[in-house]
């Protein structure tokens, strides 16, 4: 088989970014490890950003999300049982969306399949070859045989344990990482959300977050021990630990249920640079990971999946510009994002070696930005998300 462009990941990166090139006469073939049922069936991501909401809507697939998404004009941030409101309309006149990655991935997936898509799913020991010559080609097991895609370029959408970044020799690739010492236990319950817009609570106990994915779905997680096991997590436990975590007018009206799925996250910060190695580029996940409190992960691999369709579009197009800056643009706004991800981090969470000094820095920074506009706009530009 041949096709121009190779993209290794079915996750959101790598049909965005296949629908986008479809669009544009530029051919591609997905390969992903996992069934369609196995990917639609991870609970991730909930806010888009305005640039990926237009993204989405430029490859075709925003009708659901305009349909059903909520556009959301603030967050609540909480401390000391008490939340204040950051404005994103007012301080900078955009909003995020809220609608699921499981929803984003299912109307990319169905666009795929609309439009003829070629996507090879339970495409077992992906392989790429010479990379670095003009030549490259990527192999796979698929019903017992191997496979051959001769292309063009390859795109590694293949997420933090994919082959992509794992090809790139290591005295080419520098790694930066930390790894937090706590995860998020999350849960998806079918109540309606506590509130309105999502509310960050930074205590002493530990963090809290309340989300949601539509008006009788609601995405809640507190921050637990890496040592916390799933199983021993009950609903009552969950519930109880939310309710003393976040203001009491919010635990007093919180209506709890039976939870629909359960799962501990750990936290990390990681970028791998280059992002690009010969004919082959990293987008998203495969690259670089951001610890969630900032909402920051899926939409940057978007933003990564922008750069690198207007590269290849204007390669075919016979300028060289846009993919030979890839790298360097993208892991530009990969640091931003980085850096607002940590220090939303900082901000909320209760670390282990956090003596009083700490604790008194977190709620002086948050009275801080309860009382300065500059603070709040600063934040606000951060949320809503960096231009591309
Ligand atoms: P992925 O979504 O990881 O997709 C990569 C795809 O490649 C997968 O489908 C995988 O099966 C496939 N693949 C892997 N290896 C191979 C291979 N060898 N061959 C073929 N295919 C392969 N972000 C937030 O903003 N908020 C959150 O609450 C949040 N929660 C998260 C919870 C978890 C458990 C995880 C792991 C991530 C979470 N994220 C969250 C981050 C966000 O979901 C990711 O940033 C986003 O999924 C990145 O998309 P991607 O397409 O780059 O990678
Ligand atoms: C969600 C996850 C996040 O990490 C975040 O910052 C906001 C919302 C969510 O799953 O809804």
């Amino acid at each position: 088989m041949r096709c121009q462009v190779a993209i290794i990941g079915g996750g959101p990166s790598g049909l965005l970014l296949s629908q986008l090139l479809h669009r544009k006469g530029i051919d591609t073939i997905v390969l992903e490890r996992r069934s369609q049922e196995y990917v639609l069936s991870r609970i991730r991501a909930g806010v888009l950003e305005w640039g990926s909401v237009e993204l989405l809507r430029e490859a075709g697939v925003g009708q659901r999300m305009d349909a059903e998404g909520f556009a959301h004009d603030g967050t609540y941030l909480a401390c000391r049982n008490r939340g204040f409101r950051i404005d994103f309309a007012e301080r900078t006149g955009k909003q995020v969306m809220v609608y699921g990655q499981t929803e984003v991935t299912r109307d990319l997936y169905a666009a795929r399949a609309a439009e003829d898509g070629k996507i090879i799913t339970e495409a077992e020991g992906v392989t790429i070859h010479d990379a670095k010559s003009d030549a490259p080609h990527v192999t796979y097991m698929k019903d017992g045989r191997e496979h051959r895609i001769d292309c063009d370029y390859i795109a590694g959408c293949d997420g933090f344990h994919g082959v992509s970044r794992k090809t790139i020799p290591d005295n080419v690739l520098k790694e930066y990482e930390r790894v937090f010492p706590f995860g998020w236990l999350g849960v998806l319950s079918e109540t309606p959300p506590v509130s309105h817009e999502l509310i960050y609570a930074q205590n002493r106990r530990g963090f809290a977050l309340c989300s949601m994915r539509n008006a009788n779905l609601s995405r809640y997680y507190v921050q637990c021990p890496l040592t916390d096991k799933v199983e021993a997590w009950t609903d009552a436990a969950f519930w109880d630990e939310l309710k003393r975590r976040i203001p009491e007018e919010a635990a007093e009206t919180i209506i709890t249920g039976p939870t629909l799925e359960k799962s501990i996250a750990p936290l990390r910060s990681f970028v791998a640079e280059p992002m690009r190695w010969g004919r082959l580029f990293l987008v998203g996940d495969a690259a670089h990971i951001v610890p969630p409190t900032g909402a920051k992960g899926l939409n940057l691999a978007f933003s990564d999946v922008h750069y690198l369709y207007h590269g290849l579009v204007q390669h075919y197009d016979g300028d060289d510009s846009g993919i030979d800056s890839y790298s360097e643009r993208a892991l530009a706004r990969v640091w931003k994002s980085e850096r607002f991800s940590w220090s939303m981090t900082n901000l909320l969470h209760n670390f282990p070696e956090n003596t009083g000094f700490e604790l008194h820095m977190q709620e002086a920074e948050l009275d801080y930005l309860e009382g300065s506009v500059a603070a709040q706009t600063a934040l606000a530009e951060n949320y809503i998300g960096l231009p591309y």
